[in-house]
């Protein structure tokens, strides 16, 4: 990791990142399988291809791509693709989800729609903001949706 945080994703192996407890080689696999997911995007709109894969804690990855609509408010955003996709087949308990874009430049980063459908499901799993390199920028949840709303706060007096 440099100074801003960047991770340049090298591949080496047998080493735990110490920021996230997850392994090098899984925290590759699943940035690769968030580009790989990108190919699917259904973007004719706007162009902008995202992908997104999702690590549950049972160790399943789920990809989520984005998809829009001719009407243009349906669209949806990969990162919620992809959380539908794990619940619908039983999975809602995450660890870690990794981004793709197609921006060389910077990290994609996922709006706050997203953010929120996220939070449904906990606020300390990890979110791998990456580039087309395989470099990344690691943010938990909380880091990224702080004083967030969550079903905990549901309570009625
Ligand atoms: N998009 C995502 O899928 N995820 C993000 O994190 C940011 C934006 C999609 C929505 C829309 O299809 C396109 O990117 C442009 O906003």
């Amino acid at each position: 990791m440099n100074e801003d945080g960047v991770h340049i994703n090298n591949g080496h192996s047998g080493l735990n990142n110490p920021d996230c407890g997850l392994e090098p080689e899984l925290i590759q696999k699943l940035i690769q399988k968030s580009h790989e997911a990108k190919t699917k995007a259904h973007c004719p709109y706007s162009r902008f291809r995202v992908g997104a894969a999702l690590l549950s804690q049972d160790g399943r990855i789920f990809l989520g791509c984005n998809i829009e609509n001719a009407c243009y408010t349906l669209g949806i955003c990969a990162e919620r693709t992809a959380i539908q996709t794990a619940v619908s087949e039983g999975s809602k308990k995450f660890t870690a989800i990794a981004i793709a874009s197609d921006v060389e430049e910077e990290y994609i980063t996922p709006c706050g729609a997203c953010r929120q459908v996220m939070r449904e499901f906990g606020s300390e799993w990890q979110i791998f903001l990456t580039k087309p390199n395989g470099s990344y920028v690691l943010k938990t949840l909380h880091q990224l949706l702080p004083m967030s709303f969550g079903p905990e706060n549901l309570t009625v007096t």
